[in-house]
């Protein structure tokens, strides 16, 4: 338990619980140059190299040492459905994945579009202390498309409010999406649009395409994500206001970024690991943990986005975790919520298919899990570099580490992990957040 009455300076965040020393032994910094130990005190980095007394050392054991991980987009489920996750074992999940702080959505029942829903989450988040929990506030009351919320009250109260979005749902209405960005620019407040045309994937629950067509399922297609992209870029452009695009999932995407960050529009986007990885092939067997909105799409789709992501057309990778109970998980395909988790397999599926494979190296993990989503979001104090007096927000990485999800095994309260009996070959061993140890030999930790 922190005491809540205290900020962390600058941050917004409250303050560690009372500084202990840690000292972090045998790690390669960004996976770089000889091991070294890390010294940290008072929740900062106080020395990179030499030997140090500390209070507690955790052995990094040659592992690659990061920022810690910043996810812009999970579902944490609290307050409404603690049945399937709460900020408490959410927040375990995070840690150990390697996450300092995520940004979890309004979609909640209460609908997150108050300041006192915003604060019951953030203060919540800081006295289980195992990660920053940052509420997102709905752009519309309710998620109901119409009327604004009151961004300016939830980005000055406790939970300092910083990114809006109704995902789950598009904000369809053009007029209501324009007043967002307009309103959104005097605060310097994010807004994250779910890009879907809701009129042309009524009844849909799985890419519009082949499989769909075979399998009997209606289809979702590309369009529907592509024409809100562009229209939003527009807006961006001639309403002025930055813009991010929510699990970007079709090659037509991608060259809409692309094109709209060569004309200077101020957007950004995120990727999942699910659809960097994963394609509509899966469907073949019906079984609905394979359903997700964006749904799965086709080869040609999830090369365009690994592309996207290394040349920075996509900013970021964010999970969408999305936890879902067997109830709305194990019945037909149709009926079926669409959703999967995301946070204890998200750094070995990046591992995975960009370290691993030699197409990027640890600095790209950084940038793309840590930096670049702590920079959109504007969050100090996360995602930067690793270095003397910066805050100890960190994740060690084994990467050697051979291990098999299982959804049974997960700190998550749900299963629905489309990776079930999937082997990856690097795992998250630590995390730290502000000096404190969250999570050690792959075990999230509240000591
Ligand atoms: O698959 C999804 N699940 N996509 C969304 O946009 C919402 C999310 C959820 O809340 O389950
Ligand atoms: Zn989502």
């Amino acid at each position: 338990m922190v005491d809540s009455n205290t900020q962390y300076p600058e941050t917004g965040a409250l303050a560690p619980a009372p500084a202990d020393s840690l000292l972090i032994s045998n790690v390669l910094v960004y996976g770089e140059g000889e091991p070294t130990n890390v010294f940290v005190k008072d929740g900062v980095i106080a020395a990179i190299g030499g030997t140090h007394e500390a209070d507690r050392t955790i052995d990094g054991n040659g592992g690659v040492l990061l920022p810690g991980f910043v996810d812009m987009h999970v579902h944490l489920r609290e307050p409404g459905r603690e049945d399937t996750e709460t900020i408490a074992t959410g927040s375990a999940a995070a840690a150990k994945g390697g996450f300092t702080a995520v940004f979890t959505m309004a979609n909640t029942t209460p609908v997150m579009d108050q300041p006192v829903i915003a604060e019951s989450v953030w203060f919540k988040g800081q006295n289980i202390g195992l990660c920053d929990v940052h509420p997102v506030g709905s752009i519309t009351k309710g998620l109901e498309g119409k009327e604004l919320t009151e961004f300016g009250m939830m980005a000055r109260s406790e939970a300092k409010v910083r990114m809006f979005s109704d995902d789950g749902k598009c904000v369809d209405d053009p007029q209501v999406m324009r007043r967002a960005l307009e309103y959104a620019k005097g605060m310097d407040v994010l807004i994250a649009q779910h890009a879907e045309d809701h009129r042309l994937t009524e009844g849909a629950s799985a890419h519009e395409g082949e499989n769909a067509a075979r399998l009997g399922l209606r289809g979702w297609p590309r369009v529907a994500e592509e024409s809100i992209v562009v229209r939003d870029a527009i807006m961006a452009r001639d309403y002025g206001n930055r813009v991010h695009i929510c699990h970007a999932s079709t090659e037509g995407t991608v060259e809409l970024l692309r094109w709209a960050k060569s004309q200077g529009i101020p957007i950004t986007a995120e990727v999942t690991p699910h659809h960097l990885t994963l394609t509509d092939e899966r469907l073949e067997t019906y079984d609905a943990v394979n359903k997700v909105n964006p749904p799965l799409r086709e080869s040609r789709d999830a090369e365009a986005l690994k592309k996207a992501l290394l040349d920075g057309t996509i900013d970021v990778v964010a999970t969408d975790h999305a936890p879902h109970g067997s109830e709305d998980k194990c019945c037909e395909f149709e009926n079926a919520k669409p959703g999967m988790l995301g946070l204890e397999t998200s750094l070995s599926i990046i591992v995975d298919t960009f370290v691993a494979t030699g197409l990027a190296n640890w600095r790209f993990v950084a940038r793309v899990m840590s930096e670049r989503p702590a920079e959109i979001t504007r969050l100090p104090g996360q995602g930067r570099p690793i270095a003397e007096g910066e805050p100890a927000n960190l994740a060690i990485v084994d990467p050697g580490k051979t291990w098999t999800a299982s959804g049974a095994d997960f700190a998550s309260k749900a299963e629905n992990t489309p990776f079930e009996g999937q082997e990856f070959s690097a795992k998250v061993t630590h995390t730290v957040l502000r000096g404190k140890v969250t999570c050690a030999d792959g075990v999230a930790q509240n000591a």
